[in-house]
């Protein structure tokens, strides 16, 4: 089954600090909120997002990832996916109408990730002083220097990833892309998968915690390697620290960068990257050694990138030890170090 799902459509984060977390996506990020409910949940774009809102703020207690919603490749295909997912055992909900979308199907997988898959969506109209020049731009360029261009992708925890990647791509056609295995180990510590010639629009990482649907980033995209070191100068001006990055991955060869929002959440901006259009693509096995998540081979992933969201129950974080993400006190991967070469 191919085309089952187009592409990523919006990501639904949950902040303990809405207004903090709204204020540095619009100030210090470049996203543009267009709506705000009662309760403070607000959805925000990117100037290149098609659809009005690629991410909804929602107030909760932790940082944690509420939905990921997904378009499907034709509203036949709408049908196909929920009867396949329904066919597993999982009954989901349909909605007819709900945050601006027609109807969708929703539900939560195996793992504790709740998904939606819609057909009906509004293309986005821009505003008259918000008009782009360009017929294809749903808005002119940001003029914000660090501003991505759109929602790039989502990479969930799982204690199982490769029950995870094997479940999505039976049940709802995503193309297995890679995987990371650590040395000298049977574990899988990393999958990516894609529903289009991307390198991936979703990520998996193991999940040791006992708590499921955690989330690891959600990731935007940037045009060029110069607007995301730009983004990285202005960011880290204006109070972020960089936790990891800018560097390129192994797999999927992207640039990337990778921060905290104020509500907890880990934001990564990323450009470049092979595009993959083979059908039948096999995934090979990686390991950091290999260069999986630093191409150059020559740093370890900083500790505190292994943290997802919700925070594992009882376990302190690297931020609340004391640590602050990117800076030299904190601890190293161990699975980054060992055996490279
Ligand atoms: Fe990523």
């Amino acid at each position: 089954m191919t085309n089952t799902l187009a592409h990523l459509a919006h990501l639904e984060i949950a902040s303990p600090d809405v207004e903090g977390s709204v204020a540095f996506f619009e100030k210090n990020f470049g996203l543009r909120a267009v709506s705000r409910d009662d309760d403070g949940t607000t959805y925000l774009r990117c100037w290149g997002d098609y659809y009005p809102y690629s991410l909804i703020v929602t107030p909760g207690d932790e940082p944690a990832l509420v939905n990921m919603a997904w378009r499907t490749g034709s509203a036949d295909a709408l049908e196909e996916a929920a009867a396949r997912v329904q066919a597993k055992g999982i009954e989901g909900t349909w909605y007819d109408k709900r945050q601006g979308h027609g109807r969708s199907f929703q539900f939560t997988g195996p793992y504790g990730h709740t998904m939606e898959l819609y057909w009906d969506v509004p293309k986005h109209s821009a505003p008259a002083e918000l008009a782009s020049i360009f017929p294809d731009r749903p808005e002119k360029r940001s003029s914000h220097s660090a501003a991505p261009r759109f929602l790039d992708h989502v990479t969930i925890a799982s204690p199982d990833v490769k029950g995870f990647a094997a479940w999505y791509s039976e049940v709802l056609g995503f193309r297995i892309m890679a995987y990371t295995d650590i040395e000298h180990a049977d574990i899988t510590v990393f999958s990516v998968l894609t529903t289009n010639e991307k390198s991936h629009d979703l990520g998996v990482v193991l999940d040791s915690s006992t708590r499921g649907g955690r989330v690891n980033h959600i990731a935007f995209w940037t045009d060029s390697i110069q607007e995301l070191l730009v983004a990285a100068d202005v960011l880290m001006e204006n109070g972020t620290h960089i936790e990891y990055g800018p560097s390129i991955h192994g797999i999927g060869e992207q640039s990337f960068l990778y921060f905290r929002e104020p509500g907890g959440m880990r934001i990564e901006l990323n450009t470049h990257g092979y595009r993959n259009y083979v059908p039948d693509w096999q995934a090979n096995t990686w390991t950091p050694a290999l260069g999986s998540n630093s191409i150059y081979r020559n740093s370890a992933m900083p500790m505190s990138m292994t943290e997802c969201f919700p925070p594992d129950a009882g376990k302190p974080s690297a931020t609340e030890e004391g640590v602050v993400p990117g800076t030299e006190d904190e601890l190293v991967n161990p699975y980054a170090r060992e055996g490279r070469g």
